[in-house]
């Protein structure tokens, strides 16, 4: 069972989820779903000029994807639209550390969530 062990990182985030939430009166929001398990991930976003104010996530998932819902609300938090559309799966994945190959669909979500929040605020 090693390919199943997690870092410290990715635990903690687990276990100490950061932003986790509905937010009240949110400016934008959106969900993806992971077609390979069929988790849901939610992103809620409040927006104050050009930057990301508020972040929460409501994610129904496994523990790498609740740990990189949480680093994606933290990597996006305060950032500008232009810069938080640039964040990647990828770079929440490494942000997190690494984490167990087979979980690594799990962490395809996060930044598509944000990054589609972001778009349907264009589109308003
Ligand atoms: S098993 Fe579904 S997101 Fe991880």
């Amino acid at each position: 069972m090693n390919n199943l062990v997690y870092n410290k990182n990715v635990l903690d985030h687990f276990q100490n989820p950061r932003n986790m939430g509905v937010m009240e009166n949110a400016d934008a929001e959106a969900t993806v779903g992971n077609p390979t398990c069929g988790d849901v991930m939610k992103i809620m976003i409040k927006v104050e000029g050009d930057r990301i104010e508020d972040i929460n996530f409501q994610t129904m998932g496994c523990v790498a994807a609740i740990a990189t819902s949480s680093m994606v609300t933290e990597m996006a938090k305060g950032k500008s639209l232009d810069e938080a559309k640039k964040i990647t799966n990828k770079d929440v994945a490494k942000a997190l550390g690494e984490l167990p190959p087979i979980k690594v669909h799990c962490s395809n979500l996060a930044a598509d969530a944000l990054k589609k929040a972001i778009e349907s605020l264009n589109k308003k």
